[in-house]
């Protein structure tokens, strides 16, 4: 009896030690864990993950977030934010538009004709079907794979992509299930996000990979796919394409035709290992040449607020220059969009509304082998036929307002929907995938800029229905190739005729 009060009165002096040393212990393990656990984490801005090894850039840092934190915030963005948000995808009153739109019959456009170039890219697995061992192998050139199921957003992140590519690409896909809810069709596709295409016809006819990204050309299979940018680019400022088009258009009314500058422009950042931009250096001499070639320097551009760089203000000058960048470059919308004439150095790449644009009709094609002239010699050709050089700008301008977002919208959800149907098998997120959804996304964006972003390009549900999408013609897309290849070889010769006798 005595000794009881003793051991109770002696309990707490080393059971309680113990306790907080336990605890600690386990706190200590539970940050090491969790530390641990978030440095397994990637992420689609990034985290742990490598650039990819077929382009490099400089690896991702986070520096500005203080470990802890990044891990929590990590894990938190990762695992629980789309817990909370499945119920945000039923949101009843965001889903009625459509099912009173499909009551009311109101009838879809029909899809700009490009579109039918959906089915060019995919006639590769027209007999073959895509198995997943088609995707097994493409799984080597990608950076990421998709997998929507049952209208949920999965993703498996092999390696970063530059700047937020990724992200911005992700986000896309989402709003496009937000847009057209219960409409896009289960799929497994593999995408890379850098810019050269890789799935070369050649070494790969015998089993032609099926591989997403932003540009291809004749001589590759990889499938283009609409580029961040059309959701914004923050690292350059540049804003979500549905803005920047209005902007550029009220840009380009400021100054009539009359008044704009009689001289060829361009300005973009030649450095990016591409012959066209080192070459077109050699033509800055408005005398000479009548162009006028500025070097942009986007650090100081940063620091500058980017005032000079505003796309809008880029528009008063009569000519425009397209050059592409190491493969296609994002610069072609913006500058089709002013309503100057643009003069397109005939590109290697296309990407998904490029081959839509035709010479003569929407720009002047420049010979890549004589860029300097040919633009003297566009140039030149503009001041003697100004109507037609007007007309050609304009309609370039009209082709960019009708690629508006809800034609964006649709192609992803065409090229989709005709890939669904190749597939053999039934798309199930692999076990490394994981969800993603509007509330991780907006949690990993890291700074004000991206998240701000992301939130202005917002989609709703369509209350019509997608544009409708034409058959297949392969005969037809032949003859706009080959019609294409021959005005641009009729403006060549003309070119270097008119180039002869010069003075
Ligand atoms: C549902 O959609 C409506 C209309 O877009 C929106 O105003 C509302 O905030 C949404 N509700 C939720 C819970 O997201
Ligand atoms: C594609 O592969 C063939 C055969 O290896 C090669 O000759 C050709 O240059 C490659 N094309 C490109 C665009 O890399
Ligand atoms: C082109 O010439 C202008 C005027 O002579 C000059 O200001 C500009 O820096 C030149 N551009 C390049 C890329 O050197």
């Amino acid at each position: 009896m005595g000794t009881a009060p003793r051991a109770i009165a002696r309990s707490p002096s080393y059971i309680l030690p113990s306790i907080i040393g336990l605890c600690s212990l386990s706190i200590f393990f539970l940050i090491y864990k969790v530390n641990y656990f978030a440095t397994q984490t990637k992420s689609v801005a990034g985290h742990n993950l490598e650039p990819t090894p077929w382009h490099l850039f400089p690896p991702k840092t986070f520096n500005h977030e203080m470990l802890p934190t990044r891990a929590y915030k990590l894990l938190q963005c990762s695992y629980l934010a789309c817990r909370h948000s499945n119920t945000n995808n039923g949101n009843e009153s965001e889903q009625v538009p459509r099912r009173s739109a499909s009551s009311s019959g109101a009838k879809p456009p029909e899809c700009p004709a490009f579109f039918r170039w959906i089915h060019h890219d995919l006639e590769p697995w027209a007999r073959s079907k895509i198995s997943p061992a088609h995707l097994e192998e493409a799984k080597r050139y990608a950076a990421f794979r998709v997998v929507i199921a049952q209208g949920k957003l999965y993703v498996d992140l092999y390696y970063a992509c530059v700047q937020s590519r990724a992200m911005f690409t992700i986000w896309g896909l989402l709003q496009l299930l937000k847009r057209y809810p219960g409409r896009v069709p289960d799929v497994d596709f593999m995408f890379d996000c850098m810019d050269k295409p890789s799935v070369n016809r050649t070494e790969h006819a015998s089993m032609p990979l099926p591989l997403f990204r932003y540009c291809t050309n004749e001589d590759h299979f990889d499938i283009p796919f609409p580029d961040w940018s059309f959701w914004g680019w923050p690292e350059l400022n540049i804003d979500p394409w549905n803005e920047q088009f209005q902007d550029i258009k009220h840009g380009s009314q400021e100054t009539t035709w009359r008044k704009k500058e009689l001289l060829a422009y361009w300005k973009g950042n030649p450095d990016v290992g591409s012959r066209v931009r080192t070459e077109l250096l050699n033509c800055n001499d408005s005398k000479t040449y009548r162009a006028q070639i500025l070097r942009q320097n986007w650090d100081d551009e940063a620091r500058a607020g980017y005032e000079q760089s505003k796309l809008s203000k880029q528009c008063s000058y009569r000519y425009k220059i397209y050059a592409e960048g190491y493969a296609w470059s994002v610069s072609l919308k913006y500058i089709i969009s002013c309503g100057s004439l643009a003069l397109v150095i005939t590109p290697q790449y296309e990407d998904f509304f490029s081959r839509g644009l035709i010479p003569q009709v929407h720009y002047w094609p420049i010979s890549p082998n004589a860029i300097c002239s040919s633009i003297k010699s566009a140039v030149d050709w503009g001041h003697g036929h100004q109507a037609e050089a007007q007309a050609i700008g304009k309609r370039g301008q009209d082709f960019m307002e009708n690629l508006n977002m809800d034609r964006v919208y649709d192609y992803m959800f065409h090229l989709i929907t005709e890939y669904s149907k190749l597939q053999d098998f039934k798309p199930v997120p692999p076990a490394s995938a994981m969800e993603v959804c509007r509330e991780s996304l907006l949690c990993l964006a890291d700074d004000k800029k991206q998240k701000q972003f992301l939130e202005r390009t917002t989609a709703y549900p369509s209350p019509i229905s997608p544009c409708t999408l034409q058959p297949a013609d392969s005969n037809l897309i032949r003859r706009w190739r080959k019609e294409k290849e021959d005005t641009v070889q009729a403006v060549e010769d003309m070119s270097i005729l008119n180039g002869l006798p010069m003075p």
